[in-house]
């Protein structure tokens, strides 16, 4: 069965797949209008969404199928204490591919363990957004026409900012491209992006303290909210969330052909005065989302059963124990799973460094 967890599930011809038919949608939207009729996606929201959650229901409506889920767990039988694998199992009789997003790391992961049909990991807590990449990714292409030899100026949240993990990995397949990061000391890029993924395929990267010096570099600026909702400490929040902010005035120092990504929703890191500067495309990336995630649902189900297609989170027990206590191996009864890289053995639902 094949599933999107993590942007790496896909490989990067399968990216290159997705990409052509999402392009291919938009130029023949009539075309696809029927291609899903009687089939379900049903939308598991554990966690709130404006943009992913509707361009899914959007892009399946636009595939002519039809879409089922809640957008509150609270409304679920999650309220009761129903696990996530249970939830998994019961929408199994419903639909025929499932989005699950949920603030606990690892759930979408865990879902994949008992489900019968693909799960695509809609956002789960700090750690993964592989949705949003295949955006970024669309929108990159669209924007400068190549996703090779790029430099990338990442800014503001790092450290929660599971967008920026994700997009990191899957740019990392690609040629020649470079990091700048952008971010205040407590919200740094975590420590297993920067030496399991940049160092170990031998990506460059380096860290700036701010964006004036280094806009003049950069083919994209992806900036990113202070996330309030992942700090156990407000005051801490207080102190970073006004960091970066982008304005029409540092816009002057970059480049023509310069793009401004944002997965959204922002709040005040990027001024409404840069949003009528043509470089400024986050809101065409919320629209690239949904014919992205039309290409997603209509090849996943075509991949389900192929054999060719692979999906290995592998890992075993190993005697660990996850020290993050917002991953599902603590909060639900999955399977311990880990995996050693090089040296340091991590946990395979969030990524976290394991204590043995
Ligand atoms: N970019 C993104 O994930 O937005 P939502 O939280 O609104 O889905």
């Amino acid at each position: 069965m094949k599933h999107l967890i993590d942007p790496t599930d896909l490989s990067v011809q399968e990216i290159a797949e997705i990409i052509a038919l999402a392009e291919d949608i938009i130029a023949n939207r009539d075309k696809y209008s029927e291609v899903c009729r009687g089939k379900k996606l049903a939308t598991l929201f554990y966690e709130p969404s404006t943009r992913t959650r509707l361009s899914f229901t959007a892009a399946m409506m636009e595939l002519g199928g039809n879409v089922l889920g809640f957008a509150d767990a609270k409304s679920s039988s999650v309220s009761k204490g129903e696990t996530v694998q249970d939830t998994v199992r019961v929408i199994n009789c419903f639909a025929d591919i499932i989005a699950m997003r949920h603030k606990v790391e690892g759930a979408p992961l865990a879902a994949t363990e008992i489900s019968r049909t693909p799960i695509i990991n809609a956002g789960d807590g700090s750690h993964s957004h592989p949705t949003q990449t295949m955006t970024d990714l669309l929108t990159i292409k669209r924007e400068l026409g190549t996703l090779n030899n790029l430099t990338i100026g990442l800014v503001g949240d790092l450290k929660y900012g599971r967008t920026v993990h994700s997009l990191i990995k899957a740019m990392t397949r690609y040629e020649n491209t470079k990091f700048v990061l952008i971010a205040p000391p407590e919200l740094a890029l975590p420590d297993y992006i920067k030496r399991d993924v940049c160092d170990r395929y031998g990506v460059e990267y380096r860290e700036a303290s701010d964006i004036e010096s280094v806009i003049g570099e950069v083919d994209i600026l992806y900036m990113t909210r202070v996330q309030q909702e992942r700090f156990t400490d407000l005051e801490e929040y207080e102190r970073v969330k006004d960091c970066f902010v982008l304005d029409a005035e540092k816009m002057r120092g970059a480049k023509q052909h310069m793009a401004v990504l944002h997965p959204l929703p922002r709040v005040n890191e990027i001024s409404i005065d840069v949003d009528s500067d043509p470089r400024a495309a986050y809101f065409r990336q919320v629209e690239n989302g949904k014919f992205v995630r039309m290409a997603l649902i209509l090849k996943l189900l075509e991949w389900q059963n192929d054999p060719e297609r692979k999906f290995d989170h592998g890992g075993e027990a190993l005697g660990c124990k996850c020290p993050n206590p917002l991953c599902i191996s603590n909060l639900e009864p999955v399977r311990p799973r880990f995996e050693r890289v090089d040296d340091v053995v991590r946990c395979v639902y969030c990524e976290s460094k394991a204590n043995s």
